[in-house]
C-alpha cells in the first residue's frame, strides 16, 4: 500500500505568552511553583491551580460577546495570558428532551450533548484542551495519557495538530473505533495486556523516566479544570441559571468533582445566585466502585476489577472517586449502578426520544437516570441536565446484538408496499 511521507513534526517554540499557574494541595494546602506534577510532596494529596485572588472577573456580558467555545470562560482555567491551542473545543448543544423530562415525571430535561464535542467527539476534548496548552506552557515537548478510550482520541487529535508527539496508553481490550480513532491522528499508541488501573499505574511511572506530559498523570491538575466548563456552559445557556439537578456518568469521577467545582465558582463570581444543582453519579453495575461508596457512606475506595461493555467508565479505583462521592452527598445527591442491558436500552432510548446517538457511558447516564427516578429522587418541579459524554459511533459493538436486521429487497414498488403493509 502507497504510504505518504509525512514531514517531520516540528516541534512548537515554548509558548512565552501563556504562564500555567502554580499549584496548592487540594487536601493540606502546600502552595508549589507551576510544574508538571500532580501530587503534593508533603501529604499526597492532590494539587490544584490556585488562581489569583484579585483577578478580574468578565460579566454575563462580556463572557457573551467571546467566541462560542471553552475559552470563553478563560479567568477560570488554568493561565496567564491567552492560550492557543485547541481553540475550537466546547459551547456543545444544550438540548430540551419534553420526552424524556415526561419519562423522568420532572418539570424540563436537558441534555448537555459533548457527543459532537470537538474535535474528537467526547468530554475529554475539554480537559486535553487545558492539558494541552499547560503541556506547551511548562515547556514540555511531549505529551500522552493513560487511557480508557476517548482520552486517547482526545490526545491524539489535539497533539498532532499542535505538531508535539504523543504517547498513549490503553488496555489492550477496547473498542476498535477507539484504537483506530487514535491511531489515525499517528501518535505512538500502546497497547498494555491488562485493565485501566494497571495503564495507569505504568503511566505514573513513566511520565518522571522520559519527561513527558502525560495529561492525566503528571498534568492532573491542570487537565481536571477543563472539565469545568462543561458547568460554565448549562449555567450560561440556561440564562445564567442552574438546573436542579444533573446526572453525570462516572470513572475517574473527575468531571462530577469539576461539575461541583464550576457551580461553586459561578455563585462566588456572582454569576448565578441559585443553589447549587443535587449532583447525581451514574456507573455500571460492572464497575462501580464510587457509587459503592456513596451507598455506604464510607471514605474510602474499595477498588473493583470491572467488568462491563462500558469500557470508558471501567475504572476500578478512581483517583477522584473520594471527591466525587462527598459532591454528590454534599449536594443532596445520590449514585447509580446500572446493568449493562440497562445502559444499551438507555442509547437507544435517548436515540429515539432526542436524535441523539451516545456511547456507552451517556447509556449509563440515562439508564442511572431512570433507576433514580425510580427510587424517588426526583421531584415534578426537577429541572433535570443529563452530561451526555461520548458518541455512539464509537461503541457500535454494545448495541449491534440489539438491533433488528433491516429488510433487503429488490427495487420493486410491491416490496415496499409489502413492508408498508407489514408495518401497519
Ligand atoms: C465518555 C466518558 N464519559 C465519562 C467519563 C468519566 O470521566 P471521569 O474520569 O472524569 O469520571 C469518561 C472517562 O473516561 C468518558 O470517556
Ligand atoms: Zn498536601
Amino acid at each position: 500500500m502507497p504510504t505518504i511521507e509525512l514531514p517531520k513534526r516540528a516541534v512548537p517554540a515554548p509558548a512565552n505568552t501563556v504562564r500555567a499557574l502554580p499549584q496548592h494541595c487540594k487536601v493540606c494546602g502546600a502552595e508549589f511553583e507551576a510544574a508538571p506534577e500532580a501530587i503534593c510532596g508533603s501529604c499526597l494529596g492532590p494539587l490544584e491551580p490556585m488562581y489569583p485572588a484579585t483577578r478580574r472577573l468578565p460579566s454575563r456580558a462580556e463572557i457573551a460577546s467571546r467566541a462560542p467555545s471553552m475559552w470563553r470562560y478563560r479567568e477560570w482555567l488554568p493561565f496567564e495570558g491567552t492560550p492557543t491551542l485547541s481553540q475550537d473545543t466546547g459551547f456543545t448543544p444544550l438540548v430540551d428532551s419534553p420526552r424524556l423530562a415526561d419519562k423522568l415525571g420532572v418539570a424540563r430535561l436537558w441534555i448537555k450533548n459533548d457527543a459532537v464535542s470537538h474535535p474528537s467527539l467526547s468530554f475529554k476534548d475539554r480537559v486535553v484542551a487545558s492539558a494541552i496548552n499547560a503541556a506547551v506552557a511548562l515547556g514540555l515537548d511531549t505529551v500522552g495519557c493513560a487511557s480508557t478510550g476517548n482520552l486517547a482520541n482526545a490526545v491524539a487529535a489535539q497533539a498532532a495538530r499542535a505538531g508535539l508527539p504523543a504517547w498513549i496508553f490503553i488496555p489492550d481490550n477496547l473498542e476498535q473505533a477507539k484504537v483506530l480513532g487514535t491511531a489515525v491522528y499517528g501518535p505512538n499508541l500502546v497497547r498494555v495486556r491488562g485493565h485501566y488501573d494497571d495503564v495507569n499505574r505504568l503511566c505514573a511511572m513513566l511520565a518522571d523516566r522520559f519527561g513527558w506530559g502525560i495529561v492525566n498523570v503528571n498534568l492532573r491538575g491542570y487537565y481536571g479544570e477543563g472539565s469545568k466548563t462543561m458547568g460554565f456552559e448549562i449555567a450560561e445557556q440556561l440564562g445564567w441559571r442552574l438546573p436542579t439537578a444533573v446526572v453525570v456518568p462516572m470513572a475517574g469521577g473527575s468531571l462530577l468533582t469539576k461539575l461541583h467545582k464550576a457551580f461553586g465558582e459561578l455563585r462566588d463570581a456572582g454569576l448565578v445566585t441559585d443553589e447549587a444543582p443535587r449532583l447525581y453519579g451514574a456507573q455500571a453495575s460492572g464497575c462501580s466502585p464510587i457509587t459503592t461508596l456513596v451507598e455506604s457512606g464510607g471514605e474510602t475506595i474499595v477498588p473493583q476489577v470491572p467488568n462491563t461493555i462500558a469500557k470508558s467508565i471501567a475504572i476500578g479505583n478512581p483517583a477522584d472517586g473520594v471527591f466525587a462521592a462527598r459532591a454528590m452527598r454534599g449536594t443532596g445527591g445520590w449514585s447509580a449502578a446500572v446493568s449493562d442491558d440497562a445502559i444499551v436500552a438507555a442509547i437507544r432510548l435517548l436515540a429515539e426520544t432526542t436524535g441523539i446517538f451516545t456511547e456507552t457511558a451517556g447509556g449509563a447516564t440515562l439508564a442511572g437516570a431512570l433507576a433514580l427516578a425510580e427510587q424517588g429522587r426526583f421531584g415534578k418541579d426537577d429541572e433535570v441536565v443529563l452530561c451526555i459524554t461520548g458518541n455512539g459511533l464509537k461503541t457500535l459493538d454494545a448495541i449491534s446484538g440489539s438491533i433488528a436486521d433491516s429488510p433487503i429487497i429488490s427495487p420493486k414498488v410491491r416490496e415496499v408496499a409489502a413492508l408498508v403493509e407489514a408495518a401497519g
